[in-house]
């Protein structure tokens, strides 16, 4: 299957794509864990989104396209792949549709995450991730940890993403409505999208994904 995951920041996207991914044996390719990963190891390229992730813009498309275009060539995309945070504006889909197109495939889904705004801020302001693998994601209230400050799965520090700052999540929301809800009707005129709601449990959003995206799959064969 080739899925995109959109909803707002702290939606639980990644939460959710970690746990999909698994489920569905497909690679979970989250660009914003891609520019971590480059930030972390000090590259170039890392160098550069940093400033631009800390106020909660979004990185130029051309580096974010060509990050994006070369972790989906990778081999273990091609029986599929769940993006998570690509496409995040209309520029970027219409790349996606080039370079799914370049390889002769479609995307089978789109999965819209609905938040309300008040629930987004409140689990931003409590994630917690892991300095050793940017997927092992805490939250102080709804999923703390045993130990504070220290990841269940490895054992590395837990710490708070440096564009979880109270400016940074504004702009990021007002990017989300400017920017990124635009793919969504971009998608839904292709008749692509499922919105789900997703408060609740993250085993029952989880649930809820699965059940969408079994429904979609059947209404296409
Ligand atoms: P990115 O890393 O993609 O950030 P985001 O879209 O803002 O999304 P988040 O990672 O904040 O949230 P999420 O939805 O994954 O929520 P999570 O599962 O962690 O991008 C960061 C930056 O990178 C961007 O601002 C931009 O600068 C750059 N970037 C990335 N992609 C780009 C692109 N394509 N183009 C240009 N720039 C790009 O959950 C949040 C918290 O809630 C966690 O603590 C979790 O434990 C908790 N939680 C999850 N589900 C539940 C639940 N059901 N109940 C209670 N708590 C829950």
């Amino acid at each position: 299957m080739r899925i995109v995951l959109v909803g707002p920041p702290g939606a639980g996207k990644g939460t959710q794509a970690t746990l999909l991914a698994k489920t569905l044996s497909i690679p979970h390719v989250s660009t914003g864990d891609l520019f971590r990963a480059n930030i972390s190891q000090g590259t170039e390229l890392g160098l550069a989104a940093k400033s631009i992730m800390d106020s909660g813009k979004l990185v130029p498309d051309e580096v974010t396209i060509a990050m994006a275009k070369d972790r989906l060539e990778q081999s273990d995309a091609d029986g599929g792949f769940l993006l998570d945070g690509f496409p995040r504006n209309v520029p970027q889909a219409l790349a996606l549709d080039e370079i799914l197109e370049q390889r002769g495939i479609e995307l089978d889904g789109v999965l819209d995450l609905e938040v309300p705004e008040d629930e987004v801020v409140r689990r931003i302001a409590g994630r917690r991730i892991c300095r050793n693998e940017g997927n092992h994601v805490f939250h102080v209230e709804y999923n703390p940890p045993a130990e504070e400050g220290v990841c269940d799965v490895c054992g590395g520090e837990l710490y708070q993403r440096s564009d979880d700052t109270e400016e940074s999540v504004r702009v990021r929301l007002e990017v989300y409505h400017t920017q990124t809800e635009p793919i969504i009707e971009y998608y839904r005129k292709q008749g692509l999208v499922t919105t789900i709601p997703a408060l609740g449990k993250v085993d029952e959003v989880t649930a809820r994904a699965i059940e969408a995206l079994r429904r979609n799959r059947d209404s296409d064969s």
